[in-house]
């Protein structure tokens, strides 16, 4: 079954919204396959962002990603990386419709609360950097 790694940033869980975020990927029928509350150090920041590392914004991604926990999981269930991504919302809060994370919850294309992978590539790439496979439970029901 298709996984995707997702990320709540510090400011989402700074403003409590742990909860209202695992529920929305809950009520849509995904299953949580693993997740921790964890500080992010310098270096693996500037891994998981390594695609950005020649953006203007690289330093102050890496200062504000590590600027306090995230709340990371890995979300399992049918197109997930793709529905993932549509319920997230764009980038920029600005731009994301209302109904999305990033649309209801979001401030800033820099504090938009949460990442999410954006391919199969990223997914497995994102996950293999920030869990074992051993964390990954799965408790599908086959019937
Ligand atoms: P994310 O999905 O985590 O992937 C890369 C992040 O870079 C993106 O969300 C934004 O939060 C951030 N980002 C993109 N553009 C800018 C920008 N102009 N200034 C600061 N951060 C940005």
């Amino acid at each position: 079954m298709e996984k995707t790694f997702l990320m709540i940033k510090p400011d989402g869980v700074q403003r409590n919204l742990v909860g209202e975020i695992v529920t929305r990927f809950e009520k849509k029928g995904f299953q949580l396959s693993a997740a921790k509350l964890m500080q992010i150090s310098n270096e693996l920041a500037e891994e998981h962002y390594g695609e950005h590392k020649d953006k203007p914004f690289f330093g102050e991604l890496v200062d504000f990603i590590t600027s306090g926990p995230v709340f990371a999981m890995v979300w399992e269930g049918e197109n997930v990386i793709a529905t993932a991504r549509q319920m997230m919302g764009k980038t920029n809060p600005q731009e994301a419709a209302p109904g999305t994370i990033r649309g209801d919850f979001g401030l800033t294309v820099g504090k938009n609360v949460i990442h999410g992978s954006d391919s199969s590539e990223s997914a497995e790439r994102e996950i293999n950097l920030f869990f074992n496979q051993n964390d990954l439970l799965s408790f599908t029901k086959d019937d």
